[in-house]
């Protein structure tokens, strides 16, 4: 049976400055989900976490109290999973020694894959690497993907960090034996938890960069990442430096609504305008 949520009163914290349009990007029709409430419905607070929730990559030093991880970890723990299989298992890393050591790594590891990669950088490297590189980023066409490319590049450069600073990571395994396809559930357990923490002010950012460190068995071993878990996702969780709420640009998208006779075709409607 499901245990109760063991939870005290939410962890006092000054309150996170109020959602704000980002600069440049007016909450105009199409650009929001708020934007179509034209009907004047008002958004209601569940719909309120969801729009506004933005990824947060500048975070205080001071952590959540731990029993606000626990009501994170709780809101992942309750997430729907094929045949409620709840293929996953977490970590909590908080231990500054170790967050700076899996930063330090998986910078090595960026640096090494563009090393490797990058072949844009002169005439020479396109001609020795260019073919190698093209050919690898069409295996692993997801992973190296331009906008984790230019992210692993920026990272080499000491132009980004990888965790972002963050003060906690919640480490989401994945159970090879979950029903149907575990990745899925694990994407809506942790959207559970991300969706959770905005709603109590605190910020999240999930870091799929994590998968650097799978290739250094040190930290496979440290975290006990072995059969039949894997790796491939974390939370950066923390209080949120500077203002966070945002609206977020989003692409209208053209639903198919099947809602007349069998053989009609689909009334299209541009959902987000
Ligand atoms: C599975 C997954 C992996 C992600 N990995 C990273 C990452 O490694 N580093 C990062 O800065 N952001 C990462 N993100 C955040 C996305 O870039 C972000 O969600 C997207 O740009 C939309 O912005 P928003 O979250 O502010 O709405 C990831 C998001 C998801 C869902």
């Amino acid at each position: 049976m499901a245990q109760a949520v063991k939870t005290k009163a939410p962890a006092k914290r000054p309150q996170a400055k109020k959602a704000k349009a980002p600069a440049g990007k007016p909450a105009e029709k199409g650009l929001t989900p708020l934007g179509t409430y034209s009907e004047g419905m008002e958004p209601n607070p569940v719909e309120k976490v969801i729009f506004e929730r933005r990824s947060i990559r500048a975070f205080e030093k001071e952590p959540l109290p731990d029993n606000m991880i626990r009501r994170i970890l709780e809101a992942g723990r309750f997430a729907p999973s094929a045949g409620n299989a709840q293929p996953w298992k977490f970590a909590v890393i908080k231990s500054p020694e170790i967050l700076a050591e899996m930063e330090a790594d998986a910078k090595k590891m960026a640096k090494l894959f563009m090393a490797g990669l990058d072949y844009t950088k002169s005439p020479l490297r396109r001609k020795l690497l260019g073919p190698g590189a093209r050919a690898l980023i069409r295996v692993m066409k997801n992973s190296l993907h331009p906008v984790p490319f230019s992210l692993l590049k920026v990272i080499a450069e000491d132009r980004a960090p990888v965790f972002h600073g963050a003060p906690t990571l919640i480490l989401l395994y994945q159970d090879a034996r979950g029903v149907s396809r575990p990745a899925v559930d694990i994407g809506i357990c942790g959207q559970n938890m991300v969706l959770a923490a905005h709603s109590m002010g605190a910020g999240t950012c999930w870091i799929g960069l994590i998968k650097l460190l799978m290739y250094l068995p040190k930290w496979k071993k440290r975290f006990g990442v072995a059969w039949p878990y894997s790796l491939d996702e974390c939370l950066a969780v923390g209080w949120p430096k500077g203002p966070y709420d945002g609206l977020v640009p989003r692409e209208v998208q053209e639903v198919a609504w099947y809602e007349g006779e069998p053989d009609d075709p689909p009334r299209m409607e541009r959902q987000g305008e």
